[in-house]
């Protein structure tokens, strides 16, 4: 593999570098169409009313995502990744700022099925076979026939390489069969958006590259825009366009990275030295942001 600089990527540890939108400049137009962006987040907030005080969770967080872009999001645990997707997937609402998807509200966006989302946790409803919790929402939705929404959904389990398991009910899947179907499940709406949370993060080593190879296979089918929050330095260096740095007290983007491999990737690109080079700068950005008790906390 030919040597390559880590001159490309775009990091900042400063928060006022970060200020305004991060994305347009980093990315490819050859990679991304040339259109307004897919999710655009405009200095938005989100603080949750405590007891005796109120707890920003999320602040002044401004991003773009390109349509068809992969974007990770790693940070600490609590800073405010989860909220992040949340907020996105119109599950809550800011404090201040504003959200747009496709110039919807993400709520709009939601209700037209536009998004997908793949939980931490399966959420699979056990009395339903695979194939059943695939359809579900397409089912809820009253997309198409009956018998349209099952080949739809049987096609999406060979996708995701559950084609023999169709029939099989949630109890009888093993932990990475279990969160494939969470995808399928996602992507049964053909969403514009799909937004994972770390999904993958209970897996053993061996499973999680199978299924972050599975994962890219589909985005390379699909091109669906996708948002996925880890805390897996390597799986988001390795899968994807772009990586969001967050630090903690308050929640808020300290650094982005453009991550410039060449696609596709490949287990090979595991032993790579820019590989190796993108995951140590990520892993020294997520320790450059002071821990909470040094940090002059809210609390
Ligand atoms: N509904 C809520 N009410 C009060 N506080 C909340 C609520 N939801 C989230 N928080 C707080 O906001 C902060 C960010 O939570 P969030 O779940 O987004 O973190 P995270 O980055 O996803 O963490 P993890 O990596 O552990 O999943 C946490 O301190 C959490 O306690
Ligand atoms: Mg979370």
């Amino acid at each position: 593999m030919t040597e390559r600089s880590l001159a490309p990527t775009t990091a900042s540890t400063s928060e006022s570098g970060l200020s305004g939108p991060i994305s347009g400049g980093a990315l490819s137009p050859a990679s991304f169409g040339s259109g307004s962006p897919a999710v655009k987040i405009e200095a938005v907030s989100k603080s949750f009313p405590l007891p005796d005080r109120t707890f920003v969770a999320l602040e002044n967080v401004t991003l773009d995502i390109a349509e068809g872009e992969f974007l990770s999001v790693i940070g600490p645990s609590g800073c405010g990744k989860s909220t992040l997707l949340r907020l996105v997937a119109g599950l809550i609402e800011p404090s201040s700022g504003s959200l747009s998807i496709g110039g919807e509200t993400p709520v709009q966006a939601r209700r037209r099925g536009e998004l997908g989302f793949v939980f931490q946790e399966p959420t699979l409803l056990p009395w339903r076979t695979a194939l059943e919790n695939v359809t579900l929402l397409t089912e809820v939705a009253k997309r198409g026939t009956k018998a349209e929404r099952r080949e739809r959904g049987r096609e999406l389990l060979e996708l995701v390489g559950l084609g023999d398991f169709i029939d099989a009910h949630p109890g009888k899947l093993s932990g990475g069969m279990q969160r494939r179907v969470g995808i399928a499940r996602a992507l049964a709406l053909d969403p514009r958006i799909l937004l994972l949370d770390e999904p993958f993060g209970a897996l053993d080593e061996i499973t999680r590259q199978r299924m972050n190879m599975e994962l890219l296979r589909i985005w390379t089918q699909q091109r669906t825009t996708t948002m996925l929050v880890t805390h897996n330095v390597g799986e988001a260096v390795f899968l994807s366009d772009r990586v969001l740095v967050m630090g903690t007290r308050p929640g808020r983007l300290i650094a982005e990275v453009k991550i410039d491999l060449p696609r596709p990737r490949r287990l090979e690109l595991l032993q790579d030295e820019q590989f190796f080079a993108l995951s140590a700068h990520l892993t020294g950005l997520l320790f450059s942001d002071p821990p909470p008790e040094e940090s002059g906390s809210d609390e």
